[in-house]
């Protein structure tokens, strides 16, 4: 039995908590045999547990506690603590795990319920299960989200070789912001999604850029991100913002831009890859 659960963007700018978008990057499951003691089988570092302490474990084993040990195998091509939501796509992992292997017959909305309240926010968690565009709101312990084609593009990640912990990231964010300022950041979040839904990514870039819950807090966090951006309005690409709590920025572009904005961001001083992705369809 083989898992596939995509990576993941949160936020888009001004949908802080709320929006996502799947990438064509992925974290692969596959269950091999059963044994006495669970035990995956992995490259990925020497910190990632290869034991029953391991997140995606413990999550399956928090939905079906009596599944049977097996011996895992786990490939990723999702940077850790990059803001490409990986993490979730091992929380997704351990559900889905579960769900197959307990027969536990859990809807697509059962997992992204369960998905969030692990996690806290459903802006990864929902795109990793559905695929594509998802709005989510997590209200009164509730997810209600909605799955909407994402306009065709290239999505460009830039992604500094530095670590960045959502927490860290969350840290810097303040407490309250004034109503004005709110009533303002949420109208530019509401345009954003209109313009995905409408097809018009010019202006979905454009909202993109002026996020107000965020990303001027982190600004300190990801000093690259303004360079970024002064290159993608040079270059004539669609938008650029902070990919979830960052450092990554993600650049979309229309296909004959790409190449050009590559070359550009190769040329930037700090050490990174750059990777030229699509949006996943399909979810898990
Ligand atoms: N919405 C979250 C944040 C995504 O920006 O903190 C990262 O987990």
């Amino acid at each position: 039995m083989k898992i596939r659960i995509p990576a993941t963007s949160a936020n888009l700018g001004p949908g802080f908590d709320s929006c996502g978008i799947a990438l064509s990057q992925y974290l692969n499951i596959e269950v091999l045999e059963n044994t006495k003691e669970w035990k995956i089988i992995h490259s990925l570092g020497s910190d990632i547990p290869t034991d029953a302490t391991n997140l995606l474990i413990q999550t399956a084993l928090k939905l079906a506690p009596d599944l049977s040990p097996k011996v895992l195998k786990m490939t990723s091509d999702i940077p850790l603590a990059r803001g490409l939501g990986s993490s979730s796509s091992v929380i997704v992992g351990g559900i889905e795990l579960a769900n197959r292997l307990g027969n536990l017959n859990l809807s697509q909305k059962d997992k992204v319920q369960i998905a969030t309240e692990i996690e806290g926010h459903p802006d990864n968690i929902a795109p990793a299960i559905c695929g594509d565009f998802v709005v989510a709101s997590y209200v009164d312990g509730e997810v209600h989200s909605v799955k909407h084609h994402f306009p065709m593009c290239d999505v460009i990640a830039y992604i500094p070789d530095v670590h960045l912990l959502t927490s860290e990231s969350r840290s810097v964010l303040p407490t309250s912001i004034p109503y004005k300022e709110a009533v303002q950041a949420s109208s530019i979040a509401n345009v954003m999604i209109a313009a995905i839904l409408n097809g018009n990514l010019p202006l979905a870039g454009l909202m993109m850029e002026k996020d107000r819950w965020h990303e001027a807090y982190r600004k300190k966090l990801v000093p690259h991100l303004d360079e970024i951006r002064a290159l993608s309005h040079k270059i004539g690409a669609y938008g650029a913002f902070l990919s979830g709590a960052g450092p990554t920025v993600l650049i979309l572009s229309p296909e004959e831009k790409t190449d050009q904005m590559v070359q550009e961001l190769e040329k930037l001083p700090q050490s990174a890859t750059i990777n030229v992705l699509s949006i996943d369809k399909e979810g898990i």
